[in-house]
């Protein structure tokens, strides 16, 4: 029944008048490739927004581990047990400590019993049975003889790991020791467990699973960076999104306090925490930047990615407060942007490259794009963008320059933007669309007429947001990924004017997310791909090298009876791929015209498709995901089906 509700749905707002079985033929020139594809032409844009750094993808399993958040015990709890008596004191040593002046002495009376301290976790922990966990604190002892035992608790309230401490000094040094997990639990805590009569002072407390991605100690959650890996992404866009303006230029992402020695990187609260109302605000959404600007740089060499930094350009976002740094006053957000040139690229013997080399890195990162301002517009964002441009492009002509297109994909700020870009010549411009189904299958050929000779566009964030029908809130349905799959060939069809595009956001932890849909899913023990990472995916792992004309009848295929097409090949592999996109509920037969191929070779295609438009996976069910048909030794005439609803891949090997 909802199948059929589907299919009228799409035929009736999306489709026009279907044609009949009538077989449609796409001619391919195989020999005459168009234009380059950016190498980096399919990426992923990280932002700190639905708990993706701290409670994500950065695997620290304690929330305010150093008692910094606003109200210094916010994910803790204290209780004496059995007779045993305690009390918590947050001391402040801000003139020692600046970046992170609080700790908490912990006052104990238990000789019998214990005094107990439990962190509640990033929506409780995710603890994995038989795996490793690493503890560490620092701490010293200032009076009496007080013990220390670390405990795993599971949601049952049952121990499912301890270790006990070797005992404190009295100067701070830090303490570590190991657990392995006896059960698994999604919402375990952590407990420590006080005994004896004195004060201990305590402060980083800390635990990370062991196996982090690459094994780094105090590194990334591994399968949240496998799922980003396996997008192969072409570039990462980081920090953000709005995360960069902060709601005020107090609040906004400053990459200085995000590098060096963690416990010296001063936390701050992160945009998203009251930006919306309940459900989806998040009183406990902070940045420790255990998660910062080295970490990305990392992430994006583990990748293959180019590194897309995005930096503040003197303006917090003009939805909140839209403060903006007077013009002629901006050079120390300038020489953020230079410093940060020298951090990832500058030679050892420069202060910032130092700084990358005692990190662990003394070869450079190789930064090639650097954003000024994230979703900015209005002449107050021109006059900033001139002031930036200036000093970068003397010092640094080798940086490629990201500009804004402000929040909309037409419009007022949008026009303005464009046409004064332009006027100064800018290189990549950021566009962001945010907009429904329907957007996404009108405007596959938004690229067609683009000026060849102007700006390139950097799609920068863009989604299907659809009408769940049973929730009032978008979900990632396969009616979003399916269009967007559609308006995506029209990416690839102009990749000379398009060179980089990414999905929006990339990630939310089911429990705790402020924005949706999302590219990824994730609670404290799994992680799942939505039918748009799938689409990402068949196109990022498929991204040829030059695009290829692929016509019906002498047009670009742009929705023509409902289908959509791009095509590329790709020389260094010797494949031909074409993408082809059917959004009516009915099978379309086509045959694939491969103008110029003289032989039979090995051909594939994978299919991505599902029966009803609002289905959408959940971390638990997977519904959606491609599966690959072999049709065998073909040469120059492929006929196949396209199955209703679906998203497919052919390749071809070329000999
Ligand atoms: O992706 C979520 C938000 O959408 C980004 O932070 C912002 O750039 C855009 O408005």
């Amino acid at each position: 029944m909802i199948r059929k509700q589907s299919i009228i749905v799409i035929g009736m707002f999306l489709l026009g008048v279907q044609g009949l079985m009538a077989q449609s033929v796409l001619d391919v020139r195989i020999n005459k490739p168009l234009v380059p594809v950016s190498p980096a032409m399919w990426g992923i844009f990280f932002e700190d927004i639905n708990f993706a750094a701290d409670g994500g993808l950065y695997a620290e399993l304690v929330k305010n581990r150093s008692f910094e958040f606003d109200q210094p015990m916010m994910g803790w709890k204290g209780e004496g047990v059995n007779g045993g008596k305690g009390s918590i004191l947050i001391q402040n040593q801000n003139n020692i400590s600046p970046n992170n002046p609080r700790y908490a002495t912990v006052n104990v009376n238990a000789n019998n019993g214990a005094f107990i301290l439990r962190n509640e976790g990033f929506r409780g922990m995710g603890i994995k049975e038989g795996a490793q966990y690493n503890f560490s604190v620092m701490g010293r002892q200032t009076e009496g003889w007080v013990t220390m035992s670390v405990h795993i608790i599971g949601s049952n309230d049952k121990e499912i790991g301890s270790v006990k401490l070797l005992s404190f000094s009295s100067a701070f040094q830090k303490v570590s020791a190991s657990i392995t997990a006896t059960a698994t639990d999604a919402k375990a805590k952590l407990e420590l467990r006080f005994t004896g009569t004195g004060k201990l002072d305590i402060d980083m407390i800390s635990l990370f699973p062991a196996d982090t991605w690459k094994g780094r100690p105090g590194g990334l959650r591994k399968d949240l960076v496998q799922m980003l890996d396996g997008l192969k992404p072409g570039f990462i866009r980081f920090p953000g999104g709005c995360i960069v303006e902060g709601k005020d230029l107090q609040n906004r992402y400053q990459w200085k306090k995000t590098v060096g020695p963690i416990e010296d990187r001063k936390l701050i609260m992160n945009r998203w925490n009251v930006e919306f109302r309940a459900p989806r605000n998040a009183p406990d959404y902070f940045q420790s930047y255990g998660l910062g600007f080295y970490e990305y740089f990392l992430l994006s060499e583990d990748l293959g990615a180019e590194p897309l930094p995005i930096l503040n350009c003197g303006m917090a976002c003009q939805y909140n407060t839209a403060e903006v740094v007077p013009l002629g006053q901006l050079d120390p957000y300038i020489q953020d942007a230079l410093d940060l040139i020298d951090f990832a690229n500058a030679s050892t013997t420069n202060e910032w490259g130092k700084l990358r080399a005692d990190m662990g890195h003394p070869q450079p990162f190789n930064l090639k794009y650097l954003g000024v301002g994230n979703e900015q517009w209005g002449p107050q964002y021109i006059d900033r963008y001139k002031e930036f441009v200036s000093v970068l492009k003397a010092k640094h002509p080798e940086i490629i320059i990201v500009t804004s297109a402000g929040p909309s994909s037409d419009g007022e700020h949008f026009d303005f933007a464009w046409s004064e870009l332009k006027k100064l010549d800018a290189e990549l411009i950021d566009e962001h669309y945010y907009k429904s189904p329907e957007w996404f299958l009108k405007n596959a050929n938004r690229y067609d007429n683009y000026d060849r000779k102007g700006p390139k566009v950097f799609a920068g964030e863009y989604a299907a947001h659809g009408k769940d029908s049973t929730v009032p809130e978008s979900r990632n349905t396969w009616i979003s990924a399916l269009s967007e799959a559609a308006f995506m060939t029209g990416l690839e069809r102009n990749a000379d004017v398009v060179r980089l595009s990414s999905y929006a956001p990339l990630m939310a932890h089911v429990d705790a997310w402020q924005w949706r849909p999302d590219l990824i899913w994730f609670d404290n023990l799994v992680v799942a791909a939505t039918p748009n990472y799938y689409v990402q995916q068949l196109f990022s792992n498929n991204k040829g090298t030059h695009v290829l004309s692929a016509t019906q009848n002498g047009k670009p295929l742009t929705g023509q009876d409902s289908v959509y097409a791009s095509a590329v090949v790709d020389s260094i592999n010797k494949q031909v791929i074409i993408k082809l996109v059917n959004v009516t509920g009915s099978e379309k037969p086509f045959v694939l015209n491969l103008q110029g191929k003289k032989n039979k070779s090995n051909t594939t295609m994978k299919v991505l498709t599902a029966d009803e438009l609002y289905t959408y996976s959940t971390v638990n069910s997977e519904r959606i995901r491609p599966k690959e048909v072999v049709l065998g030794e073909k040469k120059d005439k492929i006929s196949l089906v396209l199955k209703p609803m679906s998203v497919n891949v052919i390749k071809a090997a070329l000999k």
